[in-house]
């Protein structure tokens, strides 16, 4: 089960819970007594039904809203409010209509006092990585979906935050693109070194892309964490890969905590399989 709190992690939530009061008077718990430990540079990815808590627990850390109970710690600082050492990607879109394309992904330098030249080379820079130095100077509306994700993907990288906060970034993208930034994402989490190497929380409905992206998949229900697996296969993950025993085990886990099979995969899942038993 999720590893509790411990001294090397860079995120902590200790008994973290969260409930809203709805406008109707009822009360949801939308995270309930979560504790779990994220270790630097690890690429989690965050799995679970419709309304189980992912983007809950994803704005917490964010600092975007408070916990009811519980304490969130991320780089050895209690979460009280957004921070530099975290930048986040929405579910829905996250790039500014009313900037052009460069100034969306230098604009959180520049909230930080980032002078002028160094943030336009970083934004360049992370333009280029992500096949968009074409459209720097272009709007958005100017773009493609993909085109989009894309340059959010840039802004993110570019902010030069430790700490990556992904919340079903790629959801409504088709396959090929999906997969396209799948391998641009993955490039610039790899090419830090394992020392550098940014920590990221992705969510995501689809057991695929978990499959492919992630070191370890964290599974939500009803706001709880209900399994940790890891995922120790080796990068990149190609399709013959993805067809080893472990990860057809962990699909059929997945599958089976999503209601989509049943769980005779999962009670069959091998030893070890799981992240910190
Ligand atoms: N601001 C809010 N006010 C009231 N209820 C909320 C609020 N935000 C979330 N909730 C409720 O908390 C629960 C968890 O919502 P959350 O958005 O975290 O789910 P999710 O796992 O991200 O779902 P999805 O996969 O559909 O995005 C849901 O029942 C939702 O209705
Ligand atoms: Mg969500």
């Amino acid at each position: 089960m999720a590893r509790a709190a411990g001294g090397r992690d860079v995120i902590v939530a200790s008994k973290l819970s969260r409930t809203f009061r709805r406008a109707d008077k009822q009360t949801v718990t939308a995270l309930d007594d979560v504790t779990f430990g994220i270790d630097p540079g690890q690429f989690v990815c965050l799995v679970g039904p419709s309304g189980c808590g992912k983007s809950t627990l994803l704005k917490l850390i964010a600092g975007l809203m408070l916990p009811s109970a519980g304490t969130l710690e991320v780089e050895g600082e209690s979460v009280t409010q957004p921070g530099p050492e975290r930048g986040m990607v929405f579910q829905q879109d996250s790039v500014f209509p009313w900037l052009r394309v460069i100034d969306n992904v230098e604009y959180g330098l520049k909230c930080r006092g980032v002078g002028r030249a160094e943030r336009r080379r970083s934004a360049e820079f992370y333009l280029e990585r992500v096949g968009l130095s074409h459209v720097a100077r272009a709007w958005p509306r100017e773009l493609s979906g993909g085109m989009l994700k894309r340059v959010a993907v840039a802004t993110v990288f570019a902010n030069g935050a430790n700490v990556l906060l992904l919340d079903e970034p790629f959801g409504a993208v088709d396959y090929v693109t999906k997969r396209n930034l799948h391998d641009v994402l993955l490039a610039l989490w790899t090419e830090a070194g394992s020392d550098e190497r940014r920590t990221v929380v992705f969510v995501t409905h689809d057991v695929d892309e978990a499959l492919i992206l992630a070191d370890r998949i964290l599974v939500m229900h009803s706001g709880r964490i209900v399994d940790d697996l890891a995922v120790t296969a080796p990068r990149p993950r190609t399709t013959d890969g993805l067809m080893e025993p472990t990860m057809v085990r962990h699909k059929h886990v997945l599958l089976a905590h999503l209601g989509l099979e049943d769980a005779k995969g999962a009670a069959e899942a091998p030893a070890g399989a799981r992240a910190d038993p």
